[in-house]
């Protein structure tokens, strides 16, 4: 079992999509284990997005998710990540599948509809910069080992 972080970007809140992605995740077997819509500062966008402050796009991308309310969630489920990324699609929507969720609602790469953990490293550094482990209801029965998994630190 692993754990990921889901973003609902502003493009998607706006257009009313939530429900739509929400859904897609659930049938795709994906547990919802934690979730808050926030509107984030200009500076807290730009510490989520830290790893790419040197890339030509950070002023807008940062600009972007702080423009708007999003929603941020944590999924849960059998290689979490992968699922959600093959659920979200490629990054730049005119080059992913059909069927996925950037393909079916995203507009161009930079209003993209969601964002989704890369690894898992990632995956727990992101959960952490938006929720407390007690505001994540895991329906995993409690591990016993210490270490053995991503959530058992
Ligand atoms: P996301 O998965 O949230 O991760 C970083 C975001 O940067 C990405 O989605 C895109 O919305 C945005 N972005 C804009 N231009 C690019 C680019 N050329 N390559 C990758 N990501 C980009």
């Amino acid at each position: 079992m692993e754990q990921t972080l889901s973003i609902i970007k502003p493009d998607a809140v706006e257009k009313d999509q939530i429900g739509n992605i929400l859904s897609r995740f659930e049938k795709a077997g994906l547990k919802i284990v934690a979730v808050k819509m926030l509107h984030i500062s200009k500076a807290e966008a730009e510490s989520f997005y830290e790893v790419h402050r040197k890339k030509p796009f950070y002023k807008d991308l940062t600009t972007f998710l702080s423009s708007g309310p999003i929603l941020v969630l944590v999924l849960e489920g059998k290689d979490a990540i992968a699922l959600n990324r093959k659920l979200m699609g490629a990054t730049d929507p005119a080059k992913a599948e059909a069927g996925t969720i950037r393909k079916d609602l995203a507009e161009s790469i930079d209003r993209n509809a969601v964002h989704g953990s890369d690894a898992p490293e990632t995956a727990k550094q992101e959960i952490a910069f938006f929720f407390q482990p007690d505001e994540i209801f895991s329906k995993e029965p409690p591990h016993r080992k210490k270490g053995c998994c991503c959530c058992c630190s």
